[in-house]
Order: structure tokens, then sequence, then C-alpha cells
């Protein structure tokens, strides 16, 4: 294993009736913006469950923030917080509203174009303190300093991860995701699994415990996505997805251990340039990538097939490999997301562009190896279109 400083500064609030803490989790004599998006928030009375816990607390709202976060949208509310001076920001939403918020906290205190804080990871030297209530899980932004914000003028989508960004506190109420329409669920459940498996299929690192909490992560997944789909009013089965989801990514399973990236900035450049939801990006490029890379992360697909799937330890690592392959491709595809790129009506014509992308933006050297060339994501695009079972 290696070293590593781990560092977690965000304070939970999880389960039924939540909402009620932000009352005193927010000082009194702060000036809140609250952060919303699509207004989802005000059919499912999360809206006027938050607005009466901070009936004390001086609120000014900012409402609009789009699903993949658009850049010109966050300046925006930045600009508002400088005229309003803004001292705490609540962000009330999914991943992409928790985002947002975090590149408009950053950029309301920087000093120079926000657009360098993504294109040139600028330093943040001072950012706004914010909370979250979490309304959909899938993406950990809960509980991680990371934030993905969209310039749909320019084709990106691009990524920063800053220790000024960590929520000061979350609110994760179950009891919120009942109204979430199945393919958001669906969505959450394999954007948390490719999290893990972002971590955990690379090569046997010595880290033992790492793994078994992946595989505790993936496994509880597996059950209660499945769950979810024929009982999706059962709060244990919420409760249990939304936890797995925010450990996925609170990096706690990422200390010591080399993960692999690729499968997320590849998906990163097809919505930028098809369109498609994060999670149906993933659903498409992981399969893939344990296709292609299947010699490298021998030792690890082996262990996923027999751990995580029971595999028959008796059959031959070949076999255990393809179920392991056909098994989350299956899964996948059962939570209505599907693994081909020709699902979605979609051709090859904007692989060159995306390869291009992938250089523009420095991604050049992807997986836990570096070894994932523009080149070969070309490829593993390629097995992605058309779907195979196995090459
Ligand atoms: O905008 P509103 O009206 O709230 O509707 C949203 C949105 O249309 C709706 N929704 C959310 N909660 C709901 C609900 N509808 C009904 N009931 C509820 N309780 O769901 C739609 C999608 O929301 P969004 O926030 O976009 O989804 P998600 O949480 O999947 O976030 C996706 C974004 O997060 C980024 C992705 O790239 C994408 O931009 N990611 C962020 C990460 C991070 N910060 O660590 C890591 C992830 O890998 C990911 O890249
Ligand atoms: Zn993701």
């Amino acid at each position: 294993m290696e070293n590593f400083i781990y560092h977690n500064p965000t304070r939970i609030y999880f389960g039924k009736g939540q909402i009620t803490q932000l009352s005193d989790a927010i000082a009194k004599n702060r000036k809140v913006l609250l952060i919303y998006g699509g207004g989802s928030i005000k059919q499912n009375g999360v809206y006027a469950q938050v607005t009466k816990a901070l009936s004390q607390h001086q609120i000014i709202e900012f409402s609009g923030i789009e699903p993949n976060p658009e850049y010109e949208t966050c300046l925006k509310a930045a600009k508002l917080i400088q005229q309003e001076k803004i001292d705490f920001v609540l962000a009330v939403g999914g991943g992409s509203v928790i985002d947002a918020t975090k590149f408009i906290v950053a950029a309301a205190k920087f000093k120079g174009d926000p657009w360098d804080i993504l294109a040139k990871r600028a330093d943040i030297t001072e950012a706004l303190p914010f909370g979250c209530v979490l309304t959909l899980p899938a993406t950990g932004s809960e509980m991680n300093s990371g934030s993905v914000i969209s310039r749909r003028a320019l084709n990106k989508k691009l990524a920063f991860l800053h220790e000024k960004v960590y929520p000061v506190f979350s609110v994760l109420d179950p009891e919120t995701t009942y109204t979430l329409p199945a393919r958001q669920v669906a969505n959450g459940i394999v954007d948390a699994f490719v999290h893990v498996m972002e971590k955990y299929l690379t090569f046997p690192q010595n880290a033992p415990l790492q793994d078994r909490f992946a595989e505790g992560i993936l496994s509880t997944l597996i059950e209660e996505g499945q769950k979810v789909l024929t009982d999706p009013n059962n709060y244990d089965v919420r409760a249990n997805i939304m936890w797995a989801a925010t450990l996925a990514l609170n990096t706690l399973i990422s200390q010591g251990v080399q993960s692999d990236w690729a499968t997320h900035m590849i998906g990163h450049e097809l919505t930028a340039f098809y369109g498609l939801d994060h999670a149906q990006t993933l659903a498409i490029i992981l399969p893939s990538i344990m296709e292609y890379k299947k010699d490298k992360k021998k030792a690890k697909l082996i262990q996923y097939a027999e751990r995580v799937w029971q595999v028959d330890k008796n059959v031959s690592d070949d076999v255990k490999i393809k179920l392991a392959i056909d098994k989350t491709r299956a899964f996948f595809e059962t939570m209505g997301n599907p693994t081909k790129i020709s699902a979605y009506q979609l051709s090859r014509d904007k692989f060159a562009t995306i390869i291009n992308s992938l250089k523009d933006n420095g991604l050049t050297t992807l997986g836990e190896h570096e070894d994932i060339t523009p080149q070969d994501s070309l490829k593993i695009l390629e097995v992605c279109f058309p779907f195979c079972f196995s090459i």
C-alpha cells in the first residue's frame, strides 16, 4: 500500500427528517444563497422543507443549474454572490447542483479568469463555505472535493479537485429520492458502481481492506439496485443506495492505491460531443475497457468474478473474465442503461473529434499504468460500437 494523508472534513446528517438540522447547521447571522436546479425540489417538497428549516435565516435564491452544469450559468451565480455579499451557500439537488456550487464558491473569490480553475487547474486560495442537501445518490460530490463543469460553447466538460471545496456538511435524506425518475435512479447506481470499479479494477496492490470495502459497495449496489426496480418506495433500499453512492466516491476506498479514471475521462467526452447523460457514457465505456485491458487487469477481473459475481472457482480464468464482463453488462442493461453507443442511434462520426479533444485536454496517458493513449481510447470506443459481448 502506498503512503497517504486522508482528511475528509464533511459532516454528514443522514436519515429521515434530517433537513430540519439546517437551522442549526448554518449560523443564523449568515446571508445564504440557496442554489438549485430546474425545479424538482419544488415539486417533491424538498424546497418547502429547506425554507422552513431556514425560516430564521436571510436567504437569496439562484435556480436553473442544468444537468451537466454550464459554466456561463455558474458565472451568473458567482456574480450574484459578489453583489449580494453572500457568506454561505446551500446547494440543494443532485451532483450537478453540488458541482456547480463548488465552482461558484471558488469563482466568486477567484482573482483572474475563472476558466483557469478548470482549463489550467489554477490554484484556489479562497472559497466561500457551503453545505448540501442531496436529492440524487450518484456522484459522491456531497462528500468529496471534485467538480465537473461543462462549457457547451467550447464542447468542453472539465473537472477540478480542490480541498477548499469540500462541503462543510451534507444532508442525506433517502426520502428525498422517492421522486427520482427511473432513468436517474439507474444513472445513480451505474455512476456509483463505476466509481468503485475505477478504484478496484486495476491490479493487486496489497490493499485487501480497500478491495473488500469496494466489493461490499459493489455487492450492495447490485442487490439494492435490483430491489429498487420493483420496490421503489422501500426506505431501507433507498437508504442503502444513498450511503453506498456516497462511500463510492468520498475517496475512502482509493487511499493507498492507484486508480484508473479512464472510463470517466472518455465518458466526459461522450457527454460533451453526444450529449449523453454522465452514467449513460460510463455504462458504455467501462465494459469496453474491461475487454480491452483484460490482460493487464486479469488478476482483479478474476477476483471480481469470484467475489462479486460468485463465479465458480473451478472454471478457467478465461471463462471467469468473460463472465465478469458479461455480468457487468447485464447488470447495467437491467438497470436500464445500454452498453452500446448504437443504442442511442449515434454514429462513429465524432470519434476522431473526441480523440482530438482528449489530446487537447491532456488526457493522453490514462489508466492505472498510464498506458491508455489516444489511439487506445479510439480502440476502446470501437469496442463499444458495434455491441459485442466478447472480442
Ligand atoms: O434540476 P432538477 O430539477 O433538480 O432535476 C434533476 C435533473 O434533471 C433531477 N433530480 C435530482 N434530484 C431529483 C430529481 N428529480 C426528481 N426527484 C429528485 N429527488 O435529476 C436530473 C439529473 O440531476 P444531476 O444532478 O444532473 O444528476 P447527477 O447527480 O447524476 O449529476 C451528474 C453530474 O455530476 C458529475 C457528472 O459529470 C454530471 O455533470 N459528476 C460529479 C462528480 C464529482 N463531483 O465527484 C463525479 C461524477 O463522476 C460525475 O462526473
Ligand atoms: Zn461519475
